[in-house]
C-alpha cells in the first residue's frame, strides 16, 4: 500500500496577526542574535516587516503578543550564540536549531522558564549545557559532539518527558536518574559503561544499542569480574554456583519488583485520571500561561501531553483510512509520539452536544481494551479527534492478512485472546457509560491489535454525531455487521452491538470476511450462512479450514459457535448482554484448562 505524506496544515486554517507594543523587546533580542552569529541561509528579519507573521522561523503565541517558537533548522548557524540575545525571549517556548555548526548555547538560553522543547540535534556541542530550565518537555542534543559523563543537572528534569543523547561521544556509567515523566530515552552510540540503573531498566535495548561497555536489563546481564560487589560472597567461603545462583535469584526479584511497580503505577494514574478529565482545571499552576495556546484542543488529560492543535497541524502525517466518518491521519509529531487524527465530516450536531458527547466518550477512555481519545478540536470548519497510536494492525488484517506472515498468530488460542479482549472493552463501553453510549461501529478493523495481540477497540460511540435516524445515509451503515433492526430503522443500540459483535465472531470462527465482492450475494450474509449450515447439521463445516488443523479445540469452538449464534439472535430481546458474552467467553478459557487434565487422565 502507498501512503501520500503531506503536512495537517491543509486543514487551511487562519492565524490572524498584529503586533503589540509587548513584541518591541523580542524583537530587539531577534536582531541582535542575527547580527551576532554567522548564518548561510538569509534572515529575512526586518523592523518593516510584522514579526509574527512575516519572519521567517518565528511564531507568536496565538494573541500575538510574544514569540513563543524559533526554529532555524540548517540555516548554516555557525559558532557560538552570545549571552543576552535569545535568552531575553522569556515567553519561548520551543527552540529548535537543529542541523546547524553550533558549539555553545549560552546558560541564558538554557535556562529560560518557559521553554518546554529544545531541539539541538546534529550540531557541533562539545558538551551538555551546565544547566537547564527544569521545566523542559523535551531535549534532543543527538548527534552532537557530547564528551564527558551525563551531568547531575539532569536529575532536576522532572518534567522530562523525551531525552535524546544518542550519536555523541558520552562516557561513563548512567546516574540512576529518577525521571518520572519520561517516555522516550534514547542513549543509543555513546560510550557509556557499567550497568543500566534499575530506573532505567524499563526501557527498551533500542535505547542503548552501541554502548559496548554497558550491560543489564534490558542488555545482557553484566558479567560477574574480580572486584565486582558480588565477589564479597566469595572471600567468605561461599562457592560461586551459589553466589551465581543469589544473583539470578536477586535479579528475577528486582524485574518482579519493577513489574509490579510498574503496574501499580499505571493502574493509580488511570484510575486518577476518570476524575481529572471530568473537573474544570484549577486556575493556579501553570495553565494560565499554557491555556490560550492551548485553545483549540481539548485533552482529556492535560498532564501528558505537550502539543498544541498548530503542532499537530504542522506534523507530518499520512492517510491511513478514508471511512463513512471521515478521513484518519497518521501525525509524526517533533517530541516523537504519534498519534491518530480522525478528521470527521458531516457532523451535524452544535458544539455544546458535541463537547458534552466528548464528555461521555472521554469518560469510558480509560480500559485497556479501549483505544484512549486524548483529545477532540471543534471548529465549524473542522472536527478533529485524537486517539493513542495501536502500531500493530487489526484483527481484519490478523485473520484474512497474509497468510506467510503469521500462522501461529491466527492460532485458535490467539483469536479467542482478541475475542475475549474486544468483549471486554465493548461491555466496557456499555456498563461505564450507563446506559448512554453504545459502540455503533463493531467489525474487524475496528479491533486493534497491541504487539502482544490485546485487543483495542477504536471508533466507539461516533454514530450520535452524525445525526438522527433519518439523516443516516445507507453508506453509513456497516454493511455485513449490522442487525436487521439497524438495517430497518437505523437506530444503534446495545443488542445492535451484541449482534456485530456476533457476526466478529464468526467471521474469526469461519476466517471469512462478512462482505465480500458486492455482486456475489450467496456469501454477502454471513451470519445466513452459518445458520443455514448449522441448521443442516454440518456444524463443523463452517469452521475455519486452517483452525481444523488442530482437532483438540473443535469442543471449543463448537462453544464458541453457540455465543455468536446467540449473539445473532433476530430478535434484540433473544440476544444476551456484551458482559453475559464476556463472560461466557471467559468460561470456555477457563473450562479449556480443566477438559485438558480430563483428557490426560482418561487417556
Ligand atoms: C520571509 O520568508 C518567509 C518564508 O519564505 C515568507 O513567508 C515571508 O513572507 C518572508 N518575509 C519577508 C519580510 O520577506
Ligand atoms: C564556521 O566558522 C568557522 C570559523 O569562522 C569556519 O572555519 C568554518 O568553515 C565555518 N563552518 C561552516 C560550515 O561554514
Ligand atoms: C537543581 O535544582 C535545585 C533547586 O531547583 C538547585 O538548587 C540545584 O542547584 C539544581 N541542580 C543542578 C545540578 O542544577
Ligand atoms: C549513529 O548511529 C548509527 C546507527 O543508527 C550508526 O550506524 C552511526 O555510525 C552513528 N553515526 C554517527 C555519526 O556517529
Ligand atoms: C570507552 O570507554 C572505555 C572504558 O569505559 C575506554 O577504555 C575506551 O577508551 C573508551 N573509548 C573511547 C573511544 O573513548
Ligand atoms: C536510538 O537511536 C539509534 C541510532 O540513531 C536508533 O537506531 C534507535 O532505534 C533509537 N532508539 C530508540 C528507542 O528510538
Amino acid at each position: 500500500m502507498i501512503f501520500k505524506s503531506l503536512p495537517l496544515i491543509f486543514f487551511v486554517l487562519c492565524f490572524h496577526s498584529f503586533t503589540t507594543a509587548d513584541l518591541n523587546s523580542d524583537e530587539e533580542a531577534l536582531l541582535t542574535f542575527a547580527a551576532s552569529v554567522s548564518h548561510i541561509k538569509k534572515l529575512n528579519w526586518s523592523h518593516q516587516k510584522s514579526i509574527c507573521s512575516s519572519w521567517i522561523g518565528v511564531r507568536c503565541t496565538t494573541d500575538n503578543t510574544r514569540v513563543r517558537t524559533l526554529k532555524l533548522p540548517g540555516f548554516g548557524l555557525n559558532g557560538s550564540i552570545r549571552a543576552d540575545t535569545l535568552g531575553k525571549l522569556d515567553a519561548l517556548k520551543v527552540l529548535s536549531l537543529r542541523f546547524n555548526y553550533l558549539i555553545d548555547l549560552p546558560p541564558d538560553v538554557s535556562t529560560i522558564p518557559s521553554l518546554r522543547s529544545l531541539f539541538l540535534q546534529h550540531n557541533n556541542l562539545p558538551r551538555i549545557m551546565p544547566s537547564l530550565s527544569s521545566r523542559l518537555n523535551i531535549l534532543d542534543l543527538s548527534y552532537n559532539s557530547l564528551k564527558g559523563a551525563i551531568p547531575q543537572v539532569f536529575e532536576n528534569l522532572t518534567q522530562i518527558r523525551s531525552l535524546f543523547l544518542q550519536n555523541n561521544s558520552l562516557s561513563g556509567p548512567i546516574p540512576d536518574l529518577q525521571l518520572p515523566n519520561l517516555k522516550h530515552l534514547n542513549l543509543s552510540y555513546n560510550n557509556l559503561s557499567g550497568a543500566i540503573p534499575l530506573s532505567l531498566q524499563g526501557f527498551p535495548k533500542e535505547s542503548f544499542l552501541g554502548n559496548p561497555f554497558l550491560c543489564g536489563t534490558p542488555l545482557p546481564q553484566c558479567p560477574e569480574t574480580p572486584g565486582h560487589k558480588r565477589s564479597i560472597w566469595k572471600t567468605e567461603g561461599v562457592t560461586i554456583a551459589i553466589a551465581s545462583g543469589v544473583s539470578i535469584i536477586l535479579i528475577l526479584l528486582v524485574i518482579l519488583i519493577l513489574v509490579c511497580f510498574f503496574k501499580r503505577k499505571h493502574r493509580q494514574q488511570s484510575s486518577r485520571e476518570p476524575g481529572q478529565s471530568g473537573t474544570i482545571e484549577k486556575p493556579e499552576g501553570n495553565s494560565s500561561a499554557e491555556e490560550p495556546e492551548r485553545r483549540g484542543l481539548v485533552f482529556f488529560d492535560k498532564s501528558s501531553h505537550n502539543f498544541d492543535l498548530e503542532d499537530l497541524l504542522r506534523a507530518s502525517a499520512e492517510s491511513i483510512g478514508k471511512g463513512s466518518h471521515g478521513t484518519t491521519y497518521k501525525a509524526f509529531l517533533e517530541d516523537g509520539t504519534t498519534v491518530v487524527v480522525k478528521r470527521l465530516k458531516d457532523v451535524v450536531i452544535r458544539k455544546r452536544e458535541f463537547e458534552q458527547h466528548m464528555e461521555m466518550i472521554g469518560r469510558i477512555r480509560l480500559h485497556p481494551n479501549i483505544v484512549p481519545l486524548l483529545a477532540y478540536y471543534y471548529s465549524n470548519d473542522d472536527k478533529l479527534l485524537i486517539y493513542d497510536y495501536v502500531p500493530s494492525g487489526s484483527f481484519s488484517s490478523l485473520l484474512h492478512g497474509s497468510k506467510v506472515a503469521g500462522c501461529t498468530h491466527t492460532s485458535w488460542e490467539s483469536r479467542v485472546k482478541v475475542a475475549l479482549g474486544a468483549a471486554r472493552g465493548i461491555a466496557h463501553i456499555h456498563i461505564e457509560s450507563g446506559g448512554n453510549l453504545v459502540h455503533g461501529n463493531i467489525k474487524s478493523s475496528n479491533i486493534l491489535l497491541t504487539p502482544e495481540l490485546d485487543a483495542c477497540v477504536c471508533d466507539y460511540g461516533l454514530a450520535p454525531l452524525f445525526g438522527s435516524a433519518t439523516a443516516l445515509t445507507p453508506s453509513r451503515i456497516v454493511v455485513g455487521y449490522s442487525s436487521p433492526e439497524v438495517i430497518e430503522t437505523r437506530q444503534y443500540t446495545y443488542k445492535s452491538d451484541v449482534y456485530s459483535f456476533g457476526v466478529l465472531l464468526l467471521e474469526m470462527l469461519t476466517g471469512r470476511a462478512p462482505l465480500r465482492s458486492p455482486g456475489h450475494d450467496d456469501l454477502a450474509d454471513l451470519p445466513r450462512w452459518v445458520q443455514s449450515v448449522v441448521r443442516e447439521e454440518w456444524t463443523t463445516e463452517v469452521f475455519d479450514a486452517e483452525l481444523m488443523l488442530n482437532r483438540k479445540v473443535e469442543e471449543e469452538m463448537v462453544r464458541m459457535l453457540q455465543i455468536a449464534m446467540s449473539c445473532i439472535a433476530t430478535t434484540p430481546d433473544q440476544r444476551p448482554t456484551m458482559e453475559e458474552v464476556m463472560r461466557m467467553i471467559e468460561g470456555i478459557r477457563r473450562s479449556d484448562s480443566g477438559q485438558t487434565v480430563l483428557g490426560e487422565e482418561q487417556a
